[in-house]
């Protein structure tokens, strides 16, 4: 498929990017203090939003260990992302690869590399300090993830991408304002707010062009693939070992969560702005819309 024409309205926005990159970037080593010591008692995410929250299973969890399964679930939240971080560098690489080099989208592009490299970084170091395991998606999905960067591209790719980010986008101007957040927890966010407006910005641009330039058969193809890869994307998101730090059997604690009304709504709250967009771009048709409210993205 050849690249679709860039407007004079989307050098625009690369421009602007580009500047604002220029402004405001973050260097996770030097903006956050790693050695600062935990706050006791700190929550990692707010209760509403762990994926039990009231279950019966959550009933019969102590306080503290409400606390430990929502440090659980935050830090599986930040390896998932560092996770789909690393295939969209594919994606981006791959369209700096195939373009001209000097554009000021391929730029913005390899900005939004360097930009995804630090949050990585931050993200796995987060993981480490809070002393969790690095559960990122399961091994299957994990597997599934090598195809990503084949399988998508253009609006299907970008569409995909701006699921992953606003969803944890929504989540995490969530706990940037609650003050009973762990404030590492806070910074990381904070971070990562600034910066993925940036990469909102320029993958809405990308759909939007994107789709105007589709012939029928890669519409209903791109429709599709972006279903598929936002409802892995979004399933991922807790991975079921997360139970087991606090002796819930992990295929209980799933069933449990995915039955849960309360992690339905979290779902849902994460992707309702973009979905919003993503409907009134035209990619939310087609056999892709079963997978679409299987994620629990969108409402029956
Ligand atoms: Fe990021
Ligand atoms: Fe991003």
């Amino acid at each position: 498929m050849s690249a679709p024409a860039v407007t004079s309205e989307g050098q625009g926005i690369a421009t602007r990017l580009l500047r604002s990159a220029a402004k405001r970037s973050y260097d996770p080593d030097v903006d956050i203090d790693w050695d600062a010591p935990l706050v006791e008692g700190a929550h990692w995410m707010p209760e509403h939003r762990v994926s039990l929250y009231g279950t019966p299973l959550w009933e019969r969890l102590t306080a503290e260990q409400r606390i430990e399964l929502g440090k659980h679930e935050a830090c599986s939240v930040a390896s998932v992302g560092l996770w789909f971080e690393t295939l969209l560098m594919q994606r981006l690489l791959k369209d700096f690869y195939a373009g001209d080099p000097t554009t000021e989208r391929s730029q913005c592009a390899l900005t939004e590399v360097a930009d995804e490299c630090r949050h990585s970084q931050m993200f796995a170091r987060l993981v480490a300090r809070a002393g969790v395991e690095p559960y990122g998606a399961v091994p299957a999905v994990h597997q599934l993830g090598k195809l990503f960067s084949v399988i998508n591209w253009g609006p299907a790719a970008y569409a995909s991408i701006l699921v992953a980010e606003e969803v944890l986008d929504r989540l995490q101007r969530e706990q940037a304002n609650d003050e009973s957040i762990q404030p590492l927890m806070r910074q990381v966010n904070r971070i990562h707010i600034v910066e993925e407006a940036r990469h909102v910005a320029f993958a809405r641009d990308e759909v939007t062009r994107g789709l105007a330039a589709l012939s029928r058969t890669e519409l209903a193809y791109q429709r599709f693939i972006c279903a598929l890869t936002s409802y892995f994307v979004v399933r991922s998101l807790i991975n079921p070992k997360v139970y087991a730090a606090v002796g819930i059997d992990p295929a209980e604690g799933r069933r449990a969560a995915l039955a849960n009304p309360h992690h339905r709504e979290m779902i849902r709250f994460g992707g309702e702005k973009i979905l919003a967009f993503l409907d009134e771009a035209g990619m939310i048709a087609g056999p892709g819309r079963a997978l679409w409210t299987k994620s629990f993205l969108l409402e029956r």
